[in-house]
């Protein structure tokens, strides 16, 4: 496909607007994502407001870049999609909960949808895992037994980054066995 060869991470944007109809064709590209059992456990919160993108930038370890672009699409994990338990819970990076990193797989299928589809729609991205969940979550009013897997900022390209490099396929493909 030609999105995934173009596809780069883009840390700077114009202030052009998102249309709706693309906005809304990138994040239905998210619920179309496959996922283990079918249990879908993710959410997106879509934040344009700027001084919440601004609070967010600055949550992500002052990555102020962040800023510039016009949208973030927070995406998160939601563990009650594969557990019964009517506890309250609380996750984290620590949290060593295997159903945890389930969702957190799922979740990140659904965020790469939304890196080529917004590659497709002639939009660019980046995806941002660097905070801490307990500063992060009271910033959206995130509940605590969620994982935020990630920022994906989304925007019209205002650079154009070199690509960067990957290992060869000798590196990392193997058949039949390892
Ligand atoms: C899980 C994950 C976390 C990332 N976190 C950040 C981040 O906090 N800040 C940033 O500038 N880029 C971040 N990136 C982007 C990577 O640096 C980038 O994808 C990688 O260097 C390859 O470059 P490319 O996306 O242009 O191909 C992250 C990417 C992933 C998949």
């Amino acid at each position: 496909m030609r999105e995934i060869e173009e596809r780069k991470s883009v840390r700077r944007y114009s202030a052009e607007a998102i249309e709706k109809t693309k906005l809304d064709a990138i994040l239905g590209s998210a619920r179309l994502a496959p996922s283990g059992h079918n249990k879908q456990p993710w959410h997106f919160i879509v934040v344009a407001d700027a001084g919440k993108r601004e609070e967010i930038a600055m949550a992500s370890n002052q990555q102020r870049w962040m800023a510039s672009a016009p949208v973030h699409i927070v995406c998160v994990a939601d563990i009650r999609a594969r557990t019964q338990n009517a506890e309250p819970m609380y996750v984290d990076e620590e949290s060593p909960s295997f159903e945890l990193k389930r969702v957190i797989r799922d979740t990140a299928i659904a965020m790469s949808h939304i890196l080529l589809e917004a590659r497709h729609q002639g939009l660019d991205t980046c995806w941002v895992s660097w905070y801490d969940q307990k500063e992060f979550r009271p910033l959206l009013g995130i509940p605590e037994d969620k994982f935020v897997v990630g920022v994906i900022t989304l925007g019209y390209a205002d650079e154009a980054p070199a690509p960067k490099p990957r290992k060869r396929m000798e590196e990392i493909l193997h058949y039949e066995r390892w």
